[in-house]
């Protein structure tokens, strides 16, 4: 068939992306079930350990061996270059992707063979760096979709995603696709909240918002962690967002690195002249 017989050559169809864009097919089969938790005491409250693994059942692998973690009440974050992984370590810390090898473990158990769904159940509330909202609902109605699995009364749980961003409250009937960036990103991150998690895993939190404005994201992050929810995050705004980060860690290529306090990895002249900006 030769190009000019192809009557989509020309076509002038829709481009609404959520018409016209398949589904990513790259990404595993969602209507899987859940094999068993197992037994895994000891170690930190969440890692991502030596994971190796791509897209698809044949697609390259993009994690190399990469480990990731965070410990009870405290902020892991992770930077690193464009294209590192970043995404595919929390999107396979999340269950959406096939591991070649390595596992996820929450709070002692191995959760490696648990559907997303059932590692929300487990305790995880999982904030992608895309699409993360559902812009032609209100805020409300956001919130209560973050509430889906909960068979209890969430309202208090929502009065206090309205204390922890109270713009929010004010603003609870418009649509959230009417929001400012930064007010978007705290619906998102309210959302993920209605679960009660054990460990927040944020990617970019931050993304194109103001510098003020991603300071402020940054101190309610810290108040979340104050409570007791693990925060895995993360951030392009590296500099800003090891400097509250108990723990980092630089992606390079699918694989960890340079890995350690954040303090630490700020002090590092080579993660600071490769990664830091100098
Ligand atoms: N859905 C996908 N299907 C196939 N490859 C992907 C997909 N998402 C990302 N990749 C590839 O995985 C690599 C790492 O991407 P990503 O994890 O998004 O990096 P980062 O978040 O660090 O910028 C890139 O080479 C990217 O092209
Ligand atoms: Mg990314």
């Amino acid at each position: 068939m030769s190009t000019s017989d192809n009557p989509y050559q020309d076509d002038h169809g829709n481009h609404d992306a959520s018409i016209a864009k398949q589904a990513p097919s790259s990404e595993i089969d969602p209507t899987r079930e859940s094999g068993a938790i197992l037994d895994a005491p000891g170690g930190p409250f969440l890692i991502g350990e030596n994971m190796t693994g791509g897209y698809g059942k044949s697609g390259p692998d993009i994690l190399h061996d990469c480990t990731i973690s965070v410990d009870k009440g405290q902020i892991a974050v992770i930077v690193g270059p464009n294209g590192a992984g970043k995404s595919t370590a929390m999107k396979a810390t999340f269950g959406m992707l096939n591991l070649r090898q390595g596992h996820v473990k929450l709070d002692g158990k191995d959760i490696s063979a648990l559907t997303p769904q059932d590692r929300v159940a487990q305790g995880m509330g999982f904030v992608p760096q895309t699409n993360n909202i559902f812009t032609s609902m209100s805020v409300e109605e956001n919130l209560e979709m973050g509430a889906f699995i909960r068979t209890d009364d969430y309202a208090q749980t929502m009065e206090q995603v309205y204390d922890l961003f109270p713009i929010l409250r004010d603003k609870r009937n418009q649509p959230a696709g009417e929001l400012s960036g930064g007010q978007r990103q705290q619906v998102a991150v309210g959302r993920a909240l209605m679960t009660q998690p054990k460990v927040l895993l944020l990617d970019e939190p931050t993304a194109g918002v103001s510098p003020i404005v991603m300071d402020e994201l940054f101190d309610r992050i810290i108040e979340v962690a104050r409570t007791g929810i693990s925060i895995l995050m993360v951030e392009q705004n590296a500099k800003q967002a090891l400097e509250i980060a108990d723990k980092g860690y630089v992606l390079v290529q699918g694989a960890n690195a340079h890995t350690g306090t954040g303090q630490s990895l700020l002090a590092d002249p080579e993660v600071r002249k490769s990664f830091l900006g100098g």
